[in-house]
């Protein structure tokens, strides 16, 4: 399996150090490129520019990481051109990712925010161990072909935030892993490749190590729409699904025959401290709630509005043979987990995010928009 490999390459337990020969330049053609770096988090707020641009607050709370032109309607140009700083390693990304927070529900019906963690690829680099509250985000290029990199103005979205019900082809594009113990226990699959880790809705029991959420977005574009109406029809999955895409032989429709970057987003949520069954609420299989209200997970959804200057990720994307921490030293230009922790946007919407709430904020307040 062509995930298996490159994990396996990059898995901390096999290759504590990057592996060597592998951040070799050298053309596209044949090649793989797995670029990972970490992005800290920018704000928490309940607006929505790509779904709900203009609109504070919105139906739910996300979190954002990357750029600080981050607002509450976002410009349709390049956005590179109005953003000083970012929270990615790559600072030329200046890029906003976005998704749903997480939520405990308590047996008392108040609600508590998760806190986030670092990720579980651990490197010897700060930007994926210690974005706390941030985003690890990963651009990928399966071989063979050319893959072509996001335009200025591009944005998309994938997931359904008003989705409940398990879609057979939602698997293996957006999943939840069951960490089973202490540092990242039971990691060891591909992400949303099915097995007993992951999970394509919140998983029916306590993780002793917390969850993480895995959102792959789709990898064929029509090569025409910056952007569509629902925000995903110029976007398409390879006509036999996002994981064979990812092992070979994956076809892009014909409606949408430009391959872009296989972009991925993973967030860790330490649900450590709520495994304690008695604050549960009784009767459920878990008791987590994405802030859109959704118990099930099979709403989580991601935003992705593309910030990268010039052609900076084009270049990235071309050099064959690059993965994961150590291709982020092919971006050619990089910053310091503290100077993206200095990058920050203030909120638009003043909401205490962090106390017990009685009812999820804005959930319930208004309908809600997918
Ligand atoms: C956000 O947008 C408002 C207008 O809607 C503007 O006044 C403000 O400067 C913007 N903030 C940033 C950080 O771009
Ligand atoms: C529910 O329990 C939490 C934790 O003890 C507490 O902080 C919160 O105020 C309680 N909510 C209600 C409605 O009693």
């Amino acid at each position: 399996m062509y995930w298996s490999t490159l994990l396996a390459l990059a898995a901390p337990a096999l290759a504590a150090p990057a592996p060597q020969g592998f951040g070799g330049g050298g053309g596209q053609s044949g090649g793989t490129t797995m670029l990972r770096f970490g992005c800290t988090q920018v704000v928490i707020d309940r607006i929505d520019p790509l779904v709900n641009p203009g609109q504070a607050p919105t139906s739910h709370i996300h979190q954002i990481v990357g750029g600080n032109a981050f607002n509450v309607t976002m410009p349709t140009d390049d956005v590179s051109k109005y953003a000083t700083c970012t929270t990615c390693q790559a600072s030329e990304d200046f890029s906003n990712y976005w998704t749903a927070n997480l939520y405990f529900r308590h047996k008392n019906g108040s609600y508590k925010r998760v806190p986030q963690g670092g990720s579980a690829y651990q490197f010897s680099d700060r930007f994926s161990t210690q974005t706390n509250g941030g985003i690890l985000v990963y651009y990928v290029s399966a071989a063979p072909g050319k893959i072509t990199a996001f335009k200025p103005g591009f944005r998309m979205l994938s997931g359904d935030a008003a989705n409940r019900k398990a879609i057979a082809n939602q698997k293996l594009q957006n999943c939840f892993r069951c960490y089973t113990g202490p540092n990242f226990g039971g990691d060891t699959a591909a992400p949303c490749q099915g097995g007993s880790v992951d999970h394509v809705g919140l998983p029916p029991k306590a993780c002793a190590g917390g969850i993480r959420s895995n959102i792959l977005f789709p990898t064929c574009w029509d090569g025409k729409n910056l952007d569509s109406p629902n925000h995903k029809d110029h976007v398409a999955y390879p006509t036999s699904g996002p994981a064979t895409f990812l092992s070979l032989g994956g076809q892009c429709p014909t409606t949408h025959p430009v391959r872009i970057p296989q972009l991925m987003l993973e967030v860790v949520w330490d649900t450590t401290k709520f495994n304690d069954k008695s604050m549960w609420p009784s009767g459920v299989q878990q008791p987590f709630v994405l802030s859109t209200g959704d118990d099930t997970g099979f709403g989580q959804h991601a935003d992705y509005v593309f910030g990268w200057k010039g052609d900076s990720l084009q270049k990235v994307m071309d050099t064959a043979n690059c993965m994961g921490a150590s291709c982020s030293t092919q971006v050619p230009v990089r910053q310091t987990i503290d100077q993206a922790f200095n990058c920050k946007v203030g909120a638009k919407v003043h909401e205490n995010y962090d106390q017990w709430f009685d009812k999820l904020p804005g959930v319930g307040d208004m309908p809600m928009k997918s």
